[in-house]
């Protein structure tokens, strides 16, 4: 059986979906996973422009309209991943019934090793659907105070729903006076963090592209894939050393030679 995470916020724009695709990259690039990310921003979708699907004809509003399999609603994405995108149609989005994504993960959960649900900002119903349909929640904050508040509200409501929750990742991070620090939102929050990911300008653009990317496939060797990379190795418990961990090992023991070098010369 897969792991099934939802990714949750409360408050909106933290960057929910950047780390949905960018997680979802990395886990299959980096560690050969099968990896499903669903769209359960049925309201607002986002992912699947940001994966690269062009309207794709059967989406989740189908699935849980219960006018088409789950598996139907399946497209492939870069690397690999498979992806569920969400309808655009406002009109379905009205009558779609969100309950119905507790079912159709379930039925789909055998199929992958994980699945990656994106959820919308906030508590409403739907996001309570989707909270529920994993196994695990993953929480995504800013390092400000507002952010942090509204992450805790849902910490709250996960537990009313007898959700667990995995850890948070703290995004847009930028060493500024007044940003909450990782290990006080760990404390706050009372839970584990899986890494930072800076508030960064190779993110900012993969947004601004005309055919919009996640950074893992923009900006593949810079710092911010890296820190996806990181994330992901800490959530499957996998150790896979970074390029900026080999760079930093690299050094030490450059300059670990130079110091035993400079001991035997003063030892004659
Ligand atoms: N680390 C980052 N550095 C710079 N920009 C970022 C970063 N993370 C996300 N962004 C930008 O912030 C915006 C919102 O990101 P995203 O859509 O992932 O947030 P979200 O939480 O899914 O939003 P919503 O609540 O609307 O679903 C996007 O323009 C994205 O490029
Ligand atoms: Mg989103």
């Amino acid at each position: 059986m897969g792991e099934v995470y939802t990714i949750v916020s409360g408050k909106g724009g933290v960057g929910k979906t950047t780390v949905t695709a960018n997680l979802g990259i990395a886990l299959t690039e980096s560690f050969g996973y099968s990896v499903l990310m669903i769209d359960a921003d049925v309201a607002m979708a986002n992912l699947s422009l940001l994966m690269g699907l062009k309207s794709p004809p059967i989406t989740l509003h189908d699935v849980l309209l219960g006018s088409s399999p789950a598996m139907d609603a399946v497209y492939d994405g870069p690397k690999n991943t498979k992806i569920i995108p969400s309808g655009l149609s406002l009109s379905t989005y009205q009558r779609v019934d969100a309950d119905r994504l507790v079912s159709v993960v379930k039925e789909l959960q055998s199929k992958f090793d994980y699945i990656l649900i994106d959820a919308a900002a906030g508590i409403e119903k739907n996001v309570l659907a989707a909270m529920s349909a994993s196994t695990q929640l993953i929480l995504v904050t800013e390092p400000t105070a507002p952010s942090v508040a509204d992450v805790f509200k849902t910490k709250m409501v996960a537990q009313r729903i007898n959700q667990r929750v995995l850890g948070v990742i703290v995004n847009k991070t930028s060493n500024q006076k007044g940003e909450i620090s990782e290990k006080e939102i760990m404390k706050m929050l009372e839970m584990p963090s899986f890494g930072k990911v800076p508030y960064a300008e190779d993110i900012r653009t993969s947004f601004l592209l005309k055919k919009i990317k996640p950074v893992m496939l923009h900006n593949p060797s810079g710092f911010s894939a890296e820190s996806f990379r990181k994330i992901a190795r800490r959530i499957t418990g996998k150790e896979v050393e970074t390029t900026q961990e080999k760079e930093k090992k690299g050094l030490f023991s450059f300059l670990g030679k130079i110091f035993k070098k400079k001991k035997k010369i003063k030892k004659k």
